[in-house]
């Protein structure tokens, strides 16, 4: 269909494609979506990637974007759910926040020059799927 959406080639070879989602969800919502489509819920492992997923963030109406990424409520660390190692990370804060006993997933922030930051996981946003597949 005609969801905005883009390619790219990963550092891997990989052809990626992302697709955007414009309903409003809940970030458990949005990971359960993209893995009945065969995807997952964005990971971004490289400024490529993070610019290519901005261009996608810049034509939302929505000011936040989700991300895969969410915190350990008990632990406090950071872990993307398509278990990509967190290494590639860009926060508004510069680095990851650490509040434990929290409830927190992260969004890319069109308001923050496309950074990324750390809200309540149960806001609704719009999301992105990354798939390694091309599908419809
Ligand atoms: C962080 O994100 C901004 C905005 O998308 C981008 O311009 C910048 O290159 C990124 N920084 C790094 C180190 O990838
Ligand atoms: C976002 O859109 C504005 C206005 O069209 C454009 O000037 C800017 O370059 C875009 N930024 C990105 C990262 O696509």
């Amino acid at each position: 269909n005609n969801s905005p959406h883009a390619y790219i080639t990963d550092l891997h070879f990989y052809k990626v494609f992302f697709k955007r989602i414009n309903d409003s969800s809940t970030w458990e919502e949005a990971v359960d979506y993209c893995r009945n489509k065969n995807s997952h819920l964005i990971s971004i492992s490289s400024e490529m990637e993070q610019n290519t997923i901005a261009t996608l963030v810049n034509t939302t109406k929505s000011s936040s974007v989700w991300l895969g990424l969410r915190q350990s409520r008990v632990f406090g660390f950071w872990f993307w759910t398509d278990e990509m190692p967190l290494s590639y990370q860009n926060w508004t804060s510069g680095s990851p926040p650490q509040i434990s006993f929290s409830n927190h997933c992260a969004v890319i922030s069109k308001d923050n020059n496309f950074l990324w930051a750390s809200v309540s996981c149960l806001e609704k946003h719009p999301f992105i799927c990354r798939s390694p597949l091309i599908s419809n």
